[in-house]
C-alpha cells in the first residue's frame, strides 16, 4: 500500500528522510495483536510530532522504516465512519491512558496513520459523525484533543471564564481559540504577526494582542504552548488563584524567569497536560457536531503529495492543520 514513511533521520534536513512509497499492509508480515482492527484511511492530519519523527525524536535507527501519522479519519472493517484515537495504551492498563507510563503515540512504536489502512485497537476508534467531514474529522486526534483537555479537563475552565491562548497561529492554538468561544467563555489572543492576529479575530477570539503586550483584564487561565518566549507574560496575565496549563514548548523549555515568586504568592497552578482520552475525544467528537464547530483547514492535500504539507509545516506558514486526503 501507499504509505508516507521515514526511511532516515536528518535533523538539519528532515525531508530528507520522507518518503511517499510501498510499505506492507497491517497484517502482511505479522498478525495483527488480539483486540485489534484495521481503518481504511480517508484523511490523515499532519502533526510537529511527525517533524520530530524525520528529526528522529522518539524513534530508533532500528525502528524504520515507519509510517508516519498519529491522526486518521476513515472506514472499519464493518464499514463504519470512524475517528481513530492515537494513544495506544499498554493491554493491561485501565483508566486514563495519557497516564499509562507505557503508552506510545501511533509511528512511535506502531505503524502510523499516513497509510492506505492503519491497524489499531477496536476499542481506539470513535464514531464519526455524519455532519462531519473526514477530513475535519482527520484535524481532531492530536492537536484538538490536546486542546480539549488543556481546556475544560486539565484547565477546568466553564462558561463565563475568561482565558489567553499564546501564540494564536499554531494548530493547538487555533483549536484552543476556537473551541474555547463555543464553549461561551471569554478569549484573549496573543500573536507577534498582525495577520495572524486578524485571523485569530475571525476564528472566535474576542480580542487580540502583540505576544507580551499589557493586557487589559486579569484571566482565569492561561493555555501555553509557547514555552520561554511567553512563560513570564503567561504568569503576569493570571488572577490570583488563577491557572497556567502548558502543553508544548515551541519557542524552547528553558526559562528566563520561571516568576517563582509571583507563583507563590498569587496561589497559581501550574499544570501540565498531554494529549487526551479514548473518552474525551469522544466528547470533542459530540461538542463540535452539537455546536456546528468546525477545525481550521489550512490546506487539504492528497497524500501522494504530503511533502508539500511538511515542507509548509517546516517553514512556519501555516494557520490551522494540514489534512492528506485519499
Ligand atoms: N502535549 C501534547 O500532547 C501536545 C500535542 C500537540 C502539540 N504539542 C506541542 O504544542 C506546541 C505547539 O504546537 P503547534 O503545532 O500547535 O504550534 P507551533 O507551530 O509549534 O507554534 C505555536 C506558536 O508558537 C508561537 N511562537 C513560536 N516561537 C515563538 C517565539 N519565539 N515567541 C513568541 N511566540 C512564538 C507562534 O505564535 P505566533 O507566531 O502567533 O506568535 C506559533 O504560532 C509544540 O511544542 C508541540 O510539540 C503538544
Amino acid at each position: 500500500m501507499e504509505a508516507v514513511h521515514v526511511t532516515a533521520f536528518s535533523t538539519d534536513d528532515p525531508l530528507s528522510g520522507l518518503v511517499v512509497g510501498e510499505r506492507p499492509e497491517p497484517g502482511a508480515e505479522q498478525p495483527l495483536p488480539e483486540g485489534w482492527t484495521t481503518v481504511t484511511v480517508k484523511a490523515a492530519s499532519l502533526n510537529h510530532h511527525d517533524l520530530f519523527s524525520l528529526r528522529g525524536v522518539g524513534l530508533k535507527e532500528d525502528q524504520l522504516p515507519m509510517i508516519l501519522g498519529t491522526d486518521a479519519a476513515g472506514i472499519d472493517e464493518d464499514g463504519n465512519e470512524v475517528v481513530v484515537h492515537g494513544v495506544i495504551s499498554d493491554p493491561s492498563w485501565r483508566g486514563d491512558e495519557t497516564l499509562d507510563p507505557r503508552r506510545s503515540l501511533l509511528s512511535e512504536r506502531h505503524q502510523g496513520t499516513m497509510a492506505e489502512k492503519v491497524a489499531v485497537p477496536r476499542t481506539n476508534l470513535v464514531p464519526k459523525p455524519a455532519s462531519m467531514s473526514f477530513a475535519e474529522a482527520a484535524c481532531l486526534p492530536t492537536a484538538w484533543l490536546t486542546a480539549y483537555r488543556m481546556l475544560f479537563t486539565r484547565g477546568v475552565l466553564k462558561a463565563g471564564d475568561t482565558v489567553l491562548v499564546q501564540g494564536a497561529g499554531g494548530g493547538v492554538a487555533t483549536a484552543l481559540i476556537t473551541l474555547a468561544r463555543a464553549a461561551g467563555l471569554r478569549v484573549l489572543a496573543t500573536s507577534r504577526d498582525e495577520a495572524k492576529r486578524e485571523r485569530a479575530l475571525e476564528i472566535g477570539a474576542h480580542e487580540v494582542f502583540e505576544s507580551g503586550a499589557r493586557l487589559p483584564v486579569k484571566v482565569d487561565a492561561v493555555m501555553e504552548t509557547v514555552g520561554r518566549a511567553t512563560w513570564s507574560h503567561s504568569i503576569r496575565a493570571l488572577r490570583p488563584g488563577g491557572r497556567i496549563v502548558i502543553s508544548g514548548t515551541t519557542s524552547g523549555p528553558k526559562l528566563d524567569d520561571a516568576e517563582l515568586t509571583r507563583i507563590f504568592f498569587l496561589q497559581l497552578s501550574v499544570v501540565g497536560s498531554t494529549m487526551g482520552t479514548r473518552d474525551e475525544l469522544a466528547s470533542l467528537v459530540t461538542m463540535l457536531d452539537a455546536t456546528g464547530t468546525r477545525p481550521l483547514v489550512d490546506r487539504e492535500l492528497p497524500m501522494a503529495q504530503a511533502r508539500d504539507g511538511f515542507a509548509a509545516m517546516l517553514d512556519g506558514e501555516l494557520f490551522g492543520k494540514v489534512v492528506f486526503t485519499r
